[in-house]
């Protein structure tokens, strides 16, 4: 397998490129491409003894055609990260129009690649780069991931430390999208008993944190910067489970924001469950030709409180949407 990183030298892309050299044994060629450092970046991991091997461009040469011609999968940390006080949408304007002139890379020299979408905002820029490829006549439903992975890994870590249990021991699926509101866990489903045990006030107080955890790191970091390593753990994370999935048929589930294509089993199902909308956050299962079914029926199972959230997440989810659509459309 070929696996390109589009910003490859920023925070992300730098651990993330480590991660994926060190450890990921189904990746034989990376490739590192950024607007800067790339080559940098490149000699540094290509010191690394493991057998993956490394490639690294800038824009200049053809830069972005290189590193993406026959690449299986495209994982893209390009662009802006927030600093205190901002919100994810604050970085639309800036990041759309990155992701826009990636997606028509992908779209020339690698329309078949499976593609995850790091950047933010991504409940707007997830749409950008399917618009994007559809202009082009190439976009594919199932291969299309925006990383949301970071909101389940924090609410396992949070919830572990509230309950004196092991992460590993929590599935917690989170639902809609990925900033503030639009971010919806499912504790109840995902860690009933642990869950259950806590007073009304620590799970607000849980939630809460899951939902705006990002602001504690934006917070901490204090101008320079958002989430870079826990993000780049959680982009591994999916990474690896969806290489598995492709390349061992194995039916491994991950939950990620995508495109409901009524081609998709269970894809209208949800749809008709949250007005609509054409994308969303979900569980979904994987096999080789990527994401094979939309586990719709989650939302049966979810409690009160939980449904609560989802209608404030599904009228906040219907703005970044449009807004990432008409970004293309009205081009
Ligand atoms: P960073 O600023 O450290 O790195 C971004 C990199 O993108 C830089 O090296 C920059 O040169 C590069 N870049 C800019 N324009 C480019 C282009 N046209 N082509 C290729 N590379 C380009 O930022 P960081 O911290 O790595 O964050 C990257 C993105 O990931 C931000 O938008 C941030 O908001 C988002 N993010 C997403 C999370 C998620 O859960 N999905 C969590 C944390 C951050």
């Amino acid at each position: 397998m070929k696996a390109t990183v589009l910003g490859a030298a920023g925070g992300i892309g730098q651990s993330l490129s480590l991660l994926l050299k060190i450890n990921c044994h189904l990746i034989s060629e990376l490739s590192l491409y950024d607007v800067v450092n790339s080559h940098g970046v490149g000699a540094d991991l290509s010191h690394i003894s493991t057998n993956t091997s490394i490639s690294s461009y800038l824009p200049e040469n053809d830069g972005l055609q290189k590193a993406l011609c026959g690449a299986d999968f495209v994982i893209i940390p390009a662009g802006i990260p927030r600093k205190p006080g901002m919100t994810r949408d604050d970085l639309f304007s800036f990041n759309a129009k990155i992701i826009a002139s990636l997606a028509e890379g992908v779209a020339r020299y690698c329309p078949g690649a499976f593609v995850l979408v790091i950047s933010n905002p991504v409940n707007s820029t997830v749409p950008v780069f399917a618009e994007t490829l559809k202009k082009f006549g190439v976009f594919n439903a199932r291969k299309l991931f925006g990383v949301t992975t970071l909101d389940i890994v924090r609410a396992k870590t949070f919830i572990a430390d509230l309950t004196n249990k092991k992460p590993q021991s929590f599935r917690v699926p989170v639902i809609g999208g990925h900033s503030g509101a639009t971010i919806v866990p499912l504790f109840s489903v995902g860690a009933p008993e642990a869950y259950s045990s806590l007073s009304y006030e620590t799970k607000s107080a849980l939630i809460h944190r899951v939902q705006y955890g990002g602001d504690e790191v934006v917070e901490a970091k204090d101008g320079k910067g958002s989430a870079t390593l826990s993000m780049a753990y959680a982009a591994y994370a999916l990474v690896n489970q969806i290489l598995t999935a492709v390349t061992s048929g194995l039916d491994n589930e991950v939950v990620s924001y995508i495109y409901l294509d009524d081609s998709i089993k269970g894809a209208s199902e949800l749809k008709s469950k949250i007005n609509g909308l054409d994308y969303f956050a979900i569980p979904v299962k994987l096999g080789k030709e990527g994401i094979e079914i939309i586990d719709s029926q989650i939302l049966d199972r979810i409690d009160q409180a939980e449904g609560d959230m989802l209608e404030e997440a599904i009228e906040k989810l219907q703005g970044d949407i449009s807004k990432g659509v008409s970004f293309i459309r009205g081009q």
